[in-house]
């Protein structure tokens, strides 16, 4: 079988970092026991020319959410011999799934293998925000000592209106997270809670209006569907509270783009942080990099060291499981036998 995985660049930290499996040059550290089984394994970092080049021939590709090389309907139509699409990470929106669904393509991604990682990030993102960190820390570096201009837009997180829109494992870890904080969490989702669910994590349900008018911050950890494409237009944008935040982790599409540097450049949102970004890399010139009040980073936030190691035993499983004929692991999966299937992505797919 000819398996082609596409993945970031490492470079010279790569060799000095074996445990960056996520890369190209450590491969999820699969090279040896895919040749050692007499299968051809090719490792890209190029996601076009070079992609469009193997893809005729390949019957498993792996990509990955932190450097997504975009398999469109163009592409899944020139790649007749592919039987299946491993995301290693979590997200698979970079795949179009209902061609992929058309031509029985299965689509799995390692569900779980960084949510705990994200969780952490978006608590990080809150604080660096409401904490008004990244002025503080650039007055450091720039040698100023101006308590007043830093002061006057740094808050305590408590008792502050939290919703979170999507509560599926990341959704709720940062819940779990987030009570520390005694702040007032309230959230949306498809799946409404049951009530001890809801007791257990300390946050009550509200609808996404309510949730966008009441919210002093908001988390978006939801995938990336039709429905939450553009989901965060500049309606929703500007009927969230004077003076919010608005933190995402989830996909960079769910915003949209230029409405989001108005917000800010308007003072209506007082900042915005998140790793994701569309595309990805995000060109130099992206609006985002340059607009007020923000604290984004490069898309890693499900990529720490740990996650790797994570997902790319994910990745191995499944790829053992379907070279030996059995299924991959039900939770695993976003595409099987023609249909969507994942309960998070299927409400945006059914006909
Ligand atoms: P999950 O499937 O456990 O939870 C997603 C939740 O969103 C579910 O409860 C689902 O019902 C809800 N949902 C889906 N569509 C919705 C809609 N239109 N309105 C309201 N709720 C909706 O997924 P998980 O593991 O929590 O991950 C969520 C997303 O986070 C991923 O799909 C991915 O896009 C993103 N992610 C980002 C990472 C990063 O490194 N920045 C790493 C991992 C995931």
């Amino acid at each position: 079988m000819k398996i082609v995985a596409v993945l970031y660049p490492g470079g010279e930290i790569a060799k000095k970092t074996p445990e960056l499996l996520g890369c190209a040059e450590n491969a999820l550290g699969l090279t040896d026991f895919l040749r050692s089984q007499e299968h051809e394994f090719v490792v890209l970092t190029d996601k076009e020319a070079e992609l469009d080049k193997h893809l005729p021939t390949t019957d498993i590709l792996i990509t990955t959410p932190f450097w997504p090389a975009y398999v469109t309907k163009e592409r899944i139509s020139k790649a007749s011999r592919l039987q299946i699409i491993l995301t290693a990470g979590i997200g698979s929106d970079h795949i179009d799934l209902a061609a992929a669904a058309a031509r029985k393509i299965t689509v799995a991604e390692i569900t779980g293998s960084n949510v705990v990682s994200v969780a952490e990030q978006v608590v990080m993102h809150i604080l660096a925000l409401v904490r008004n960190y990244i002025p503080a820390y650039k007055q450091v570096l720039d040698g100023r000592w101006d308590i007043a201009e830093i002061a006057a837009k740094a808050h305590d997180l408590e008792d502050k209106v939290v919703g979170i829109i999507g509560v599926g494992r990341i959704g709720q870890r940062v819940c779990e997270r987030l009570k520390a904080f005694d702040v007032k969490m309230i959230y949306y989702d498809y799946h409404r809670l049951s009530t001890v669910e809801e007791f257990a994590l300390g946050a009550r349900y509200a609808n996404l209006d309510q949730l966008v008018e009441q919210s002093d911050i908001i988390t978006i950890n939801t995938p990336l569907t039709p429905e939450t494409d553009g989901m965060f237009n500049r309606d929703l944008l500007f009927r969230m509270k004077k003076g919010a935040y608005l933190i995402n982790t989830a996909r960079g599409r769910i915003i949209d783009t230029l409405s989001l540097v108005e917000a800010l450049e308007k003072g209506h949102l007082a900042g915005y942080a998140g790793d994701v970004w569309f595309p990805q890399p995000a060109p130099k010139d992206h609006p985002w990099r340059r607009m007020p009040n923000h604290a984004m980073v490069p898309h890693y936030s499900g990529t720490t060291l740990e996650a790797q190691r994570r997902y790319a035993d994910g990745i191995k499983d499944c790829l053992l499981r379907f070279m030996n004929g059995r299924r991959i692991e039900r939770d695993y999966l976003i595409v099987d036998n023609g249909n969507v299937v994942s309960p998070s992505y299927s409400y945006a797919f059914k006909t």
